[in-house]
C-alpha cells in the first residue's frame, strides 16, 4: 500500500469561510444550564457563565454559534427570555420535553458569544409562530433606537443593537418531530414572507432556509427544490443537516460515511443550481451546513429520561477514536467543498453531543472529537488547495470504492503557511505518502500533529485524556518532496512554513 499527492499552490478550490468552523449552543439538556452557565460554579464569572468552558470554546476559535434550537426553537417565545429575570416565566420545553426556566435569553446569549469571540447565528420560530414573531425579534436585536421593539431592549440594559448578521428561518421544517412540520410548499411560502419582513427591518442580514434533515428523508432533495423555487429572492443559504453513527460496530463502513455527505453536498449544489437556471437568475445559493457531528451513544440513555425536568443530561454522546476520524473526514469533506460550503456548525459545542464537557460543580474536559475540530478551526484558514492524491481503496459493507486517505489542503499566502489534513482509514496498515510539493518553494516541514491510538473505542473522562495528539509524526521534506508515513486510523495535520 502507498499513496502519491502533487499539490499546488494554484490549484485553489476557493477561500476558506471561517464559519465554517461554526458550532451550536441549544436549550437542551445541559448545554445552557449546567453547560456555558452555572451560576453557583467557582468558576462562574459575573453573568454566571463559566469561565474553564468560555476557555476552551476559545481554544477552538468558534466564529459563529446558532442559537436557541435546534427543534426547541419551533415551539420557542423569545420574549420569555428578555427583561428582568424573576419575570421571565417558566415553560414548558415541547421539543426535549424538559421545563424551561428562561434565566437565559437573547441578550445573555449575545454578551457570552462575545466572550466567546464569536458572532451569534440566530434562529426564529417558524413552527408555532412566524412573520410578526420574527420582524419584532430582528427590530429588539439590531435596530439602534427610538421604537417599540428597540426602546425595550434599550430598557433591558442593552443601549447597543446587537446586530446579528446570519438568521435561520426556521429549524427542520421537512420532520414530522418538529412542532409545526411544514411540506415544501407551507414552509416555502412561509420562509419568503418571514425573510421579506426581516430583510425590510434590516437589509444587511444574510437569511438561511431550512433544507433537508438528512438524506433519509422522504422529501429530499424536493424539499430544497420547492423552498428554493418559492424563497429564492430571500433567502442567501440552504441549510443541510447530517448526523451519523456506528450502530452496526463496522469501523470501515462508519469511517466511509463522509462520503454519503459528500453525495448530500453535491446534491444540493446541483438543486441550488437548478433552480438558478430555472428562474435566469444571476443570484447563487451558497450552503450551510449548520448541523454535523456523530450521534447514537447516547440514544439509549435518552429514553429513559425523566420527562418535565430543568437540564436533564441529555444526548451527552461520549465520544470514542473512531468518531474523531469521522469528525476529521467531515472536516476534509467541508474544505472540498469550499467554493460552496460557506457555514457549517459542529452540533453541538458543550454536553449536548459536543466536543466539550462539564461536569455540574466539577471540570470541563475535551472530548476525543475536540482535536479535529479544534486543528482545522486554527490551521484551515486560508484558500483551499485541490490535492490530487492516488490513494488505495477498499470495499465495505455499505460503500464501495472508499479511498483509504481523505486529504484536504489549506494555504496562507499572507501567514505563509501550508496545511495538509489526512485521515488514514486503514485498520490494519500505515500507508506511506509521497506528496509533490515543489510549488511552495523555500518552505520548510513545521511539524506533523497526529492522533491515534490502537482502540478504536478508547475514549477521554474528565479524570483522564486517552485520546490525544502528540507532535511525533513522521515525515520528511526535501527538495520539495514530501515523505510521511501516515499511521493506520489516524489524523494527521502536517504543516509547512
Ligand atoms: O442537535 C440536536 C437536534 O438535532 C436539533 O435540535 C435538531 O435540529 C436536530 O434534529
Amino acid at each position: 500500500l502507498q499513496a502519491k499527492m502533487v499539490l499546488d499552490k494554484n490549484y485553489e478550490i476557493a477561500k476558506v469561510d471561517e464559519r465554517i468552523y461554526g458550532s451550536f449552543i441549544e436549550h437542551l439538556g445541559r448545554a445552557v444550564y449546567g453547560g456555558i452557565y452555572e451560576p453557583g460554579h467557582p468558576q462562574a464569572d459575573e453573568q454566571g457563565f463559566r469561565k474553564d468552558v468560555l476557555e476552551l470554546v476559545r481554544e477552538l476559535r468558534v466564529p459563529i454559534v446558532r442559537y436557541p434550537g435546534g427543534n426547541m426553537v419551533s415551539a420557542y417565545n423569545w420574549e420569555d427570555g428578555v427583561g428582568p429575570e424573576d419575570e421571565r416565566p417558566r415553560r414548558l420545553e415541547l421539543a426535549w420535553r424538559t421545563i424551561e426556566t428562561n434565566e437565559v435569553g437573547t441578550n445573555e446569549f449575545a454578551d457570552w458569544a462575545k466572550k466567546a469571540g464569536a458572532d451569534v447565528m440566530m434562529a426564529v420560530n417558524l413552527g408555532t409562530r412566524g412573520i410578526d414573531a420574527a420582524r419584532n425579534l430582528i427590530e429588539y436585536t439590531n435596530h439602534p433606537g427610538g421604537t417599540y421593539w428597540s426602546e425595550l431592549r434599550k430598557s433591558h440594559g442593552y443601549d447597543h443593537p446587537h446586530n446579528i448578521k446570519t438568521w435561520c428561518l426556521g429549524n427542520e421544517m421537512d420532520g414530522p418531530w418538529q412542532v409545526g412540520h411544514k411540506t415544501p410548499y407551507e414552509y416555502g411560502r412561509i420562509a419568503e414572507e418571514t425573510g421579506k419582513a426581516m430583510k425590510l427591518v434590516d437589509p444587511s442580514i444574510e437569511l438561511v432556509a431550512c433544507g433537508s434533515s438528512n438524506t433519509d428523508m422522504p422529501t429530499f432533495p424536493e424539499y430544497e427544490a420547492t423552498t428554493l423555487d418559492l424563497a429564492y429572492e430571500q433567502v442567501d443559504f440552504i441549510s443541510l443537516h447530517q448526523y451519523y453513527g456506528n450502530r452496526t460496530n463496522d469501523p470501515a463502513s462508519y469511517l466511509a460515511k463522509n462520503m454519503d455527505m459528500d453525495h448530500f453536498i453535491r446534491t444540493v449544489r446541483s438543486t441550488c443550481d437548478y433552480i438558478k437556471a430555472k428562474k435566469r437568475s444571476k443570484k447563487t445559493i451558497n450552503l450551510s451546513f449548520d448541523e454535523w457531528n456523530v450521534w447514537y451513544h447516547s440514544n439509549e440513555a435518552d429514553k429513559r429520561i425523566e420527562p418535565w425536568t430543568v437540564a436533564p443530561p441529555q444526548l451527552e454522546d461520549v465520544y470514542n477514536f473512531e468518531d474523531a476520524l469521522l469528525v476529521g473526514s467531515m472536516l476534509i469533506t467541508f474544505l472540498q467543498h469550499a467554493d460552496r460550503v460557506k457555514m457549517a456548525c459542529m452540533a453541538q459545542l458543550v454536553n449536548v453531543i459536543a466536543p466539550i464537557m462539564t461536569e455540574n460543580n466539577g471540570k470541563a474536559w475535551k472530548q476525543t472529537i475536540f482535536y479535529p475540530y479544534m486543528h482545522a478551526s486554527l490551521f484551515g484558514r486560508g484558500v483551499s488547495l485541490k490535492p490530487v492524491l492516488s490513494s488505495p481503496k477498499y470495499d465495505s459493507k455499505e460503500f464501495t470504492d472508499v479511498p483509504y486517505l481523505d486529504c484536504a489542503a489549506v494555504y496562507s499566502e499572507e501567514n505563509k503557511e501550508v496545511t495538509i489534513f489526512i485521515v488514514n482509514k486503514n485498520l490494519t496498515d500505515s500507508i506511506p505518502l509521497t506528496a509533490d510539493l515543489r510549488s511552495f518553494e523555500g518552505y520548510h516541514l513545521a511539524e506533523h500533529l497526529v492522533l491515534a491510538h490502537d482502540d478504536l473505542k478508547a475514549v477521554n473522562t474528565a479524570v483522564k485524556e486517552e485520546v490525544v495528539p502528540h507532535s511525533k509524526g513522521q515525515s520528511t521534506l526535501e527538495e520539495g518532496i514530501l515523505k510521511s508515513n501516515l499511521e493506520k486510523t489516524s489524523w494527521n495535520v502536517i504543516r509547512l512554513k
